[in-house]
C-alpha cells in the first residue's frame, strides 16, 4: 500500500514491537485527531506504547498518571490559592495577577504548547466513573476556560492522546464513541521473540526456545490466578542471564519463579507439580496444537 496521503505517520520504533493492527490504530487516531484507547493485560506494553509513539512521531510527551483520587479538572489547571495567600502574607510575588497562580495540568500544557504533542492518560479506569465523562468536552473540542481569569485555552495543535485502561471499570459509551479503540492481544511466540530481542539482544536461540516453552506452558495452566506477562518474561530472562544458568537447567525446571508468579497459591501449585513425577514440557509440540511450530 502506498502512502501518498501521509496516513502511515507512525511505523513503530526499534525499541517497541507493534503489531500491524496496533500501528493501524495509532495512525487512525493520529489522522482523526481522536484519542486512542488502549486496553490489554497488565504488562503488555500499553504505557510504553505512548513513549514510542511520541518518539516515532518526533513529538514531546506529557504524562498524566491517573489515581483513584484524580479529578478531571486537575488535568486542565489548578488555582494555587495557598501560594497566593502565602505571597500576600509575606509580601512576595504579584498577588494582584491571578494568572501567576494558575498552574496548568498535563492536558492544559499540551493544549497551550505551540507544537503538537503526545499526551498519555495512563490507567483512566483507576479514577471514578465521572472522570471520563468530565473530560468529554475538553477532549472533543480541545479547549477549556479558566474560570478565575476568563481566559480560554484552545489547542493550537490537537495533541495525540493515548489513553490506557486495565478494565477495572467500564468506560461510558459517550466516552468510547469519541475514541479509536485497540486491544493489545497477548503476543504469540513469534512476536514475543521479537519483543524479547529488543530487551535481550542476540539471546541464544535454543535457550530462548526453552524459556518461551516454559513461559507459555505456565500461562496455559488454567488454575493459575495471575498469569505472567511480557514484562515478567523480560525480567525472568534477565535473571537467568545474570545467574549464568545453563540451557539444561532451564529445560528441566523453572528457576527463579518469583519473577514469574506473584502469589503463594500459584508458587505452591508449581512446586507440587515439580515434586510430582511429571516432567515439564521441553518442546513446543508438548504444548498442544496451538503452539505447533
Ligand atoms: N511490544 C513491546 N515491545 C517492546 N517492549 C515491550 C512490548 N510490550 C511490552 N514490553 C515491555 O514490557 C514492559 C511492560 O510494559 P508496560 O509497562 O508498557 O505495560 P502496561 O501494559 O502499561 O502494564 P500495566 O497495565 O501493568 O501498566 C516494559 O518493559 C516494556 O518495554
Ligand atoms: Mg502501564
Amino acid at each position: 500500500m502506498t502512502d501518498a496521503n501521509g496516513f502511515q505517520r507512525f511505523q513503530g520504533t526499534e525499541g517497541y514491537i507493534a503489531s500491524k493492527p496496533l500501528i493501524d490504530a495509532v495512525n487512525c487516531a493520529v489522522a482523526l485527531e481522536r484519542p486512542l484507547l488502549v486496553k490489554g493485560e497488565p504488562g503488555t506494553g500499553k504505557t510504553t506504547l505512548a513513549q514510542h509513539v511520541a518518539a516515532g512521531l518526533g513529538m514531546p510527551i506529557e504524562y498524566w498518571h491517573i489515581k483513584s483520587t484524580s479529578k478531571a479538572n486537575e488535568g486542565l489547571y489548578v488555582y494555587d490559592t495557598i501560594q497566593r495567600l502565602n505571597d500576600a502574607r509575606f509580601g512576595e510575588g504579584d498577588v494582584k495577577d491571578i494568572r501567576h497562580y494558575i498552574k496548568y495540568g498535563p492536558l492544559g500544557r499540551v493544549f497551550a504548547a505551540s507544537e503538537r504533542q503526545v499526551l498519555l492518560i495512563d490507567e483512566v479506569d483507576k479514577a471514578d466513573i465521572e472522570f471520563p465523562n468530565d473530560l468529554l468536552r475538553e477532549l472533543d473540542e480541545m479547549r477549556f476556560s479558566v474560570m478565575e481569569t476568563g481566559d480560554e485555552i484552545v489547542a493550537k495543535e490537537r495533541p495525540v492522546v493515548i489513553i490506557t485502561s486495565n478494565n477495572e471499570k467500564e468506560l461510558p459509551d459517550a466516552f468510547l464513541r469519541r475514541c479509536v479503540f485497540h486491544f493489545i492481544d497477548f503476543p504469540e511466540p513469534d512476536l514475543m521473540k521479537e519483543i524479547v530481542d529488543v530487551h535481550h539482544k542476540n539471546l541464544d536461540a535454543t535457550l530462548l526456545d526453552q524459556v518461551l516453552i516454559k513461559f507459555y506452558w505456565l500461562r496455559s495452566q488454567r488454575e493459575l490466578r495471575k498469569k505472567p506477562s511480557t514484562s515478567e518474561l523480560i525480567d525472568w530472562i534477565a535473571v537467568l542471564l545474570r545467574s549464568g544458568i545453563s540451557k539444561k537447567q532451564v529445560e528441566e525446571h523453572l528457576p527463579f519463579v518469583g519473577t514469574l508468579l506473584k502469589n503463594e497459591q500459584d508458587t505452591e501449585a508449581l512446586s507440587q507439580f515439580e515434586e510430582s513425577d511429571t516432567t515439564l514440557p521441553s518442546s513446543w509440540s508438548e504444548l498442544g496444537p496451538r503452539y505447533q511450530q
